[in-house]
This record gives structure tokens, sequence and C-alpha cells, in this order.
């Protein structure tokens, strides 16, 4: 067998060809003397037909008894086929089993419905199906072209630690655990603190990287470990930041519609998903927090939404829900009561009740897929705040050594991926958003 081997996602560059696909057997149709099987590779699926007069009489019997799958590979040649999702199918030639499936061992992922619980418990199989492996490819595409973003624009990426002294983002959140004769560590909720650092050593830095919340609560956009990308940039305000914050959202979306189409469609089936993202670009509106109550209050009076919106409290999701709701694109709003928020965020001039922050909350009702803020650079205002939050001094030396030499103002932002991919790709809950989901009450498998 000398066929070219191929994969299923360059297939198209071999119409007319033999070649040969290293997979798995994805479904498997029978009709008379036809066998319709469904191949996948990890980058797409192919449909082969299989006339029983056109193969040897072993290559057919073995598989139309081949359990789903069972790995293999098959020859066969490229045919266009515009029916085809793919646009292609091959007229299978040759199988080679490479390990078949036991038939009294079937595969535990079938076609029929399964619930949430059953599939996160398969995870490590659930995985090989089209739908999640195309979310997967979505995901790495969104990691790569977030990275690539700030690689292209002079950012130098600096590693933070994921064992900390102390709290970034509160301490009710915090996991613990004991660190030789020091005390206690704990893992990080996002590296902002120590990336401030670094931009006052490089000026325009990012971190990427795992973060972890004990988040007690079971919510579609929660987990307990995601993957946090953080741009941190000396002498920038908060206006810079929402440049920079619409433009990198613009940068992922248009990579992922140059690369994702068929995926996308595999993901989100009749709806279309790539019409809606591409009318994503700069600029995003601006809502500060005033107005964006003001939208709710008046909501809640025309009966759009359940609950009355407390001044000065934080949005619930299903205020979120309905802001976004408003937008056809992701909407920024800025200037949260500094009471909701952060120690570290810097108070606005203009009205210190209010701190120099946003949120991006994505369109159609995904809720906050980025946060981040102007930083306090005054030594003293940073130490009262500080003390005022009840953390320990001790542990934050260091960061208030950062107002002591040279201190600027920055800013910076944190979006987490999982947030992202649920929104890009339409799903319902972020535990299908990354390989193995860490949420409260599942850490198997
Ligand atoms: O808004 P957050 O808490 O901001 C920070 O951590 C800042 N220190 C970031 C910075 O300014 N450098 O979290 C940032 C983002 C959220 O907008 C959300 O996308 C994501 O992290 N996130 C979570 N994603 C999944 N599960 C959770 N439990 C998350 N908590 C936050
Ligand atoms: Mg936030």
């Amino acid at each position: 067998n000398t066929a070219p081997i191929t994969s299923i996602a360059n297939i198209g560059t071999h119409v007319g060809q033999t070649v040969t696909v290293r997979g798995w057997l994805y479904n498997l149709r029978a009709s008379g003397k036809l066998l319709f099987p469904i191949f996948r590779d990890g980058t797409g699926t192919i449909q082969g037909i299989v006339p029983k007069a056109a193969v040897s009489p072993e290559v057919f019997d073995t598989l139309k008894d081949l359990q789903l799958e069972s790995s293999l590979t098959v020859t066969g040649k490229v045919r266009a086929d515009s029916r085809a999702p793919s646009g292609y199918e091959l007229d299978v030639e040759d199988v080679k089993v490479q390990q078949a499936v036991r038939a009294d061992q079937p595969f535990p992922i079938t076609l029929k419905e399964h619930g949430p619980d059953f599939l996160m418990e398969h995870r490590h199989l659930w995985m090989r199906t089209p739908r999640q492996s195309a979310i997967l490819r979505v995901r790495a595409t969104i990691m790569r072209a977030a990275a690539e973003f700030f690689d292209t624009q002079d950012f130098t990426r600096t590693d933070p630690p994921i064992l900390t002294p102390a709290a970034c983002e509160g301490t009710s959140e915090l996991f613990e655990m004991k660190y030789f004769d020091e005390g206690n560590a704990y893992l990080t909720q996002s590296g902002q603190l120590y990336i401030e650092a670094t931009a006052l050593a490089l000026g325009k830095v990012y971190s990427f990287g795992p973060t972890f919340r004990a988040e007690k609560s079971k919510t579609r956009r929660h987990l307990t470990e995601f993957w946090m990308i953080e741009p941190e940039v000396a002498y920038a305000d908060l206006d810079d930041l929402m440049v920079l914050a619409e433009n990198f959202l613009t940068h992922i979306v248009t990579r992922v519609l140059e690369k994702h189409r068929i995926d996308l469609k595999t993901i989100t089936g009749a709806e279309d998903k790539a019409a809606k993202l591409e009318k994503i670009s700069a600029p995003f509106p601006r809502v500060s927090y005033d107005d964006a109550h003001a939208m709710l209050e008046k909501a809640f009076a025309e009966g759009l939404i359940e609950k009355p919106h407390v001044y000065g409290d934080d949005f619930g999701a299903p205020d979120e829900t309905y802001i976004s709701n408003q937008f056809d694109r992701p909407v920024m709003v800025h200037r949260y009561p500094a009471e909701v928020k952060a120690f570290y965020m810097q108070p606005d001039p203009k009205d210190p009740t209010k701190a120099l922050c946003v949120d991006v909350l994505a369109p159609e009702g995904y809720g906050e897929i980025i946060g981040g803020s102007q930083r306090v650079d005054d030594y003293d205002l940073l130490k009262e705040r500080i003390l005022s939050h009840g953390l320990p001094l001790e542990a934050f030396e260091w960061y208030l050594d950062l107002r002591k030499y040279g201190s600027v103002p920055h800013s910076g932002f944190g979006m987490g991926i999982e947030r992202c991919v649920a929104w890009i790709c339409g799903l319902d809950h972020v535990r299908e958003t990354i390989p193995f989901a860490r949420t409260l009450n599942r850490i198997y498998p």
C-alpha cells in the first residue's frame, strides 16, 4: 500500500487520488450490499462508500461487523460530493483494523441522548464525538489567537507563579494548602499582581495559564480550574484598556471565522453562528454602570426582567443577560461602584465611589468574559485599601514596593478562555469548553 497518508481536514487536496486515512470508525450504516461507514481522525469526519462488489469479501465482512470507535486505517479514492457535510466522500478500497472494540463491550457513548452526568463521567470518551472534538479545536485556535494578538504587539509573555502566599481576587474562593514550614500557600486566582511587577519591568506584558477558584456555586459559567490570559500595560489608562479589549476580542473572532466554519456548523447545528460572529468588530458599545442600572430600572418597570436591580449592587447573571441582549456585539460596562470590586482598582477622580474598571459582557446572554481595571498607583491609598480589605500587609509588601519605585498609571484585564469558548461556540455550559472540566462536584476523570 503506497497511498499517501492524509488527514481528513486536507482530503480536499487529493480529489481523484487514492489516499490512506488513519483514525477510528465513528458510525456505520448498512443498506443491503452497501456499507456507509463514517471515519474520523481528529481533524474531521468523512463518509465512506463500500459496495460489496467493489472490495474483497474480507474487507466487506470486517467492516460490516466492526464496532464503533474501533481504530483502523482506511484506503480509498477521494470523490468530491456537494451533499457531504465536508464536501468529500471516500470510495473505500481497503481497511486494516488496528484494534477492534469488543462486541460485548461496545463504546458507551451512542447517538442516543445521554444525560450530562453520564457524559461527564465518560468525558475521556465523549470528547471523541464530532461536536466535542470541534469545540476543542476552536478552543485551541482561541488560545493561539489570544497569545498571538499580544505577541505581535510587542508584549512580553511573563509567567506568574501558581503557588502564592496571598489572595488576588478576594479570600472566599481560595484553594489552600500547606507549604513546608512557611505556613499556608494558595493556588493562584489570577496572575495580575505578579504581572503588575513584570509590566513595570518590561512595559507591556501578559500571562497565560491556569487559575483556580474554590467556587462553591454550581453555575453554567463557573469552573474551579480555568485558563486566564491577562495583559498588563504600564502607562495605560482605562480608555486605553477598553480599546485593547475590543481589538483583542475582534482578533480572536476573526481567526475562528478564518479556520472553523465547518466546526461552528458541527457545534451549533442549524443556528448560523458565523453570521453572528461576523458582526463582531470594534468599536464596542461603552455603557457606564449608572447607565446600565438605568436600563435595568426601565426594563423592570416594563416587566422585561423579574427582579429589580438595586443601585450599588453588582449585576446578577439575569441583569448581565438583559444588558448584553441589547447589543449585537460585546458591551463594555465601566465604572462600577468601588465597593463591589477588588481592592487594587483605581478610584475614578470624577467620583471616587466608582472604580476605573470594565467588565466586557458577551452577546446572547453569555455575561462577563473579561474583567479589568486601571490599578491604584499611589502608595498610601493602596496600603489603606489592603488594610481596609482585611488583607495581610506582610504578604503585600512586595506589591506595595511597586508604588515606591517609579510608580506609573497602569491597567490590565483578564479573560477566562472557557467563557470565551462558550460564547463563540454557543454552548450552554462551560464544562464543554475544556478537555477535563473541574467543578464543585466533579474531579473524575
Ligand atoms: O473578573 P476577574 O475575577 O478578574 C481578575 O481576576 C483580574 N485579576 C484580571 C485582571 O485584571 N488581570 O476574572 C477575569 C475573568 C472573568 O471575566 C471570567 O472570564 C473568568 O476570568 N473567570 C472564570 N471563568 C471560569 N470559571 C470561573 N470560576 C471564573 N472566574 C472568573
Ligand atoms: Mg470579574
